[in-house]
């Protein structure tokens, strides 16, 4: 038997006090959380009678399970997908030790199958294919369109049918770099189709972020669009392709095809810069394949996608992911986490260019053959209520989103939402930093009418979907909580020394054991994976989150403690802004650090030295601010540049972040030991200079 077990006792404690609840702060689901005394919102009756997981005692029983029998508990949910032919007898490695030796992690090997034949084809011939797979609304209120799962899968066929003549094969690259049309989870689910593994470039990154991926994954061919409207801007996204294709044929690696759907809204063809012989229309080549194409059977290691994403050096990771583990894992995760019905109507507002696009627009709701919203533009174009009218007009139930989004919606004002009806809604969710308490409560009070719970879902690019969420409507939530672990997740709190801390504490959380989908490598660097991921604490994986447990076993996330900041739900590793800063010909030296920011979470603090003899200025500071937005895209752009003759270095030459950290949150008072400094009078310059 597994004692982890114990982590999750404590919920049977706190559920059997929720049926006489008059010593908890506790309100029941369907009555508003209005003061900050309240700890519990309770379930309902209603709620958890027609739910997937009906009780915390369900819970108990299946987590139990998923620990103590892994691959029993995987197997008989696998089993529930089409596999060409059943994996062998090792559903994983029980014996996996991540101390030791190559860290090779393998889920259902030796079965065969394909996430898009799962997503599409087994729903279809169970009667399925007139179900909508895809409501797609445009950025222009107004515009819209649908595809049900029969069109989807025929449009599919038809790239996957175009990439095969170009001579895509299984394990080629393919980037993506498309706004958020019906044509990115085509494209994505066509690689699928042929086992080519799709790498895509959130559109908002600039084209020499583009120019890095495509030569660390060397593509054949790029799928873009010529332009894409977002709220009332147009994005020339073909120019960038340009640049990006440019630079990367410099550095040695060229790309044989530019394929680029004609996006007329946002510029037509004779307007958009061609280069005859590289790029090609669209809609010129695509209708014109058949509407068929057989699947590449896979095996359930072979790489479904890669995903760049930030981590603590100026180089991104290219998380890969497989492809029988994944499917499992984004599927499972979704029924549960979302409490999914097939008469739901999800819409989650991510980019496919994030893994929340990946995990949970495409392929988790599809694997469950749910009916997703895809919507094109920005939540606050043309009104703060637009969000509102898209839930009405599709009659949402599930509507998952970042606390960035709620805060600035929140600051909108409550009239914007509560004009329209909402009464669709069933599940609210959240993803990308913790949630704070107060916008807890008005997502929970104003966007659900104190209707709806809300899954808080902890989790990372890394770890392919849910790790720590709660089952909507089944057990006490705590505003502010990720709550209790996923199916099969063993989230463990260590110390600095990596130390397992028991009962009510605070550390570095890391994850003990594996679960179907975990990403297995880092493209091209095995061994930055091994160090990164599963050195620092020896035996488990180490998020690069701090978290706190409290007595009640919930989970509270605190935010990254490594050189990682979150805006907005964005990662960004402080190395890569730095890197773009030091790029500009009169920046000497960088430091980043993260701030608080009301809206977006973290926001980005640049301190920056100049060369010699350059005299600060506005001008200047302008310019630094578009050299980053440049390299890495407008979402990096830091809010605030600090101008210092100096910064704080030990004697050894070593940045002393702590101290710069203090100093960007003001907080002059708590600067601790400056004593071990080279120059500790630079502190005082910084101060002196913080408000210019
Ligand atoms: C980092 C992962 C996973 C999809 C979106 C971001 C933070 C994510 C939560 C949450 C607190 C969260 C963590 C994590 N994070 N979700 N519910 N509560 N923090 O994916 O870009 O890989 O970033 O986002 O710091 O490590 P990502």
């Amino acid at each position: 038997t597994n004692d982890y077990l114990r982590h999750v006792e404590p919920l049977k404690h706190v559920s059997s006090g929720a049926g006489h609840a008059s010593h908890l702060n506790a309100v029941v689901l369907g009555e508003s959380v209005a003061a900050e005394e309240v700890d519990f919102v309770l379930p309902s009756k209603d709620f958890a009678a027609q739910a997937n997981v009906q009780s915390s005692e369900q819970y108990l029983e299946m987590y139990k399970r998923s620990i103590e029998d892994p691959a029993g508990f995987w197997s008989d949910i696998a089993s529930e997908f089409y596999w060409k032919q059943r994996w062998g007898d090792k559903v994983w490695d029980e014996n996996l030790d991540v101390r030791k030796g190559k860290i090779e992690i393998e889920w259902f090997k030796g079965g065969i199958t394909n996430i898009s034949y799962n997503c599409l084809d087994r729903h279809i011939e169970a009667g399925l294919g007139d179900k909508i797979a895809i409501y797609w609304e445009g950025n222009e209120p107004g515009l819209d369109g649908s595809l049900t799962y029969s069109q989807l899968r025929d449009q599919v066929c038809q790239v996957a049918n175009y990439l095969k003549d170009i001579g895509v094969k299984k394990g080629d690259a393919v980037i993506i770099y498309l706004p958020m049309l019906m044509e990115l989870p085509i494209t994505m689910l066509a690689c699928a189709r042929i086992g080519a593994v799709h790498s895509v470039v959130f559109a908002g990154f600039s084209a020499e972020s583009l120019a890095q991926r495509i030569i660390d994954c060397k593509p054949k061919v790029l799928i873009t669009c010529n332009a894409s409207k977002r709220g009332s801007k147009t994005i020339y996204l073909k120019d960038i392709v340009d640049a990006a294709i440019n630079y990367a044929s410099q550095n040695g690696v060229s790309i044989d095809v530019s394929l680029v759907y004609e996006n007329p809204v946002a510029l037509k063809r004779v307007d958009t810069k061609w280069k005859e012989g590289l790029d090609l229309w669209w809609q010129d080549v695509i209708p014109r394949y058949p509407t068929t194409c057989p699947v590449e059977w896979l095996d359930a290691e072979d790489p479904l996608f890669l995903l760049y994403t930030s981590g603590s050096t100026g180089k991104p990771k290219g998380v890969v992911h497989t492809t029988g583990g994944y499917m499992v894992y984004t599927a499972t995760t979704f029924k549960y986490a979302f409490d999914y019905k097939p008469s739901d109507i999800y819409w989650c507002t991510a980019d496919c260019g994030w893994i929340t696009g990946h995990s949970y627009v495409t392929y988790g709701p599809m694997l469950n053959g749910a009916s997703v919203l895809v919507y094109e533009g920005t939540p606050n174009y043309p009104h703060a209520g637009r969000c509102w009218d898209i839930v009405d007009k599709y009659k949402v139930t599930t509507f998952y989103t970042a606390p960035t989004l709620v805060r600035s919606l929140m600051r909108d004002g409550d009239e914007n939402v509560t004009r329209s009806s909402r009464k669709s809604l069933r599940v609210l969710a959240s993803v990308g930093e913790p949630i704070n308490p107060s916008a807890w409560r008005w997502f929970y009070n104003v966007v659900g009418d104190s209707r709806c719970p809300i899954s808080d879902t902890w989790w990372q690019t890394e770890t392919g979907g849910f790790m720590i969420t709660p089952l909507p409507g089944v057990w006490p939530q705590k505003p502010g909580s990720a709550t209790y672990p996923f199916f099969g997740v063993q989230p463990v709190i260590v110390d600095e020394k990596g130390v397992e801390l028991e009962g009510e504490c605070s550390g570095y959380l890391c994850v003990k054991g594996s679960w179907p989908g975990a990403f297995r490598t880092l493209y091209g660097d095995h061994e930055r994976y091994e160090t990164t991921y599963f050195k620092p604490f020896s035996g488990y994986y180490f998020s690069g989150d701090g978290c706190r447990r409290d007595k009640d076993g919930y989970h509270w996330l605190t935010g990254r403690v490594d050189d990682v900041i979150n805006v907005s739900g964005h990662r960004i590793g402080t190395a890569e802004v730095e890197s773009a800063l030091v790029s500009h010909p009169k920046c000497a030296e960088a430091a980043v650090v993260g701030v608080e920011h009301e809206v977006k979470g973290q926001g980005i603090y640049a301190f920056v030295t100049l060369v010699d003899g350059v005299p600060y200025s506005e001008e200047l500071r302008k310019d630094l601010i578009l050299t980053v937005r440049k390299q890495i895209g407008a979402f990096a752009a830091p809010d605030k540049i600090h101008w210092a003759p100096g910064l704080p270095k030990t004697r050894s030459g070593k940045i002393m972040r702590r101290i710069l950290r203090k100093v960007a949150s003001r907080q002059f008072d708590e600067l601790g030991d400056t004593s071990t400094l080279a120059e500790p009078n630079v502190v005082n310059q910084l101060i002196e200079l913080s408000d210019s």
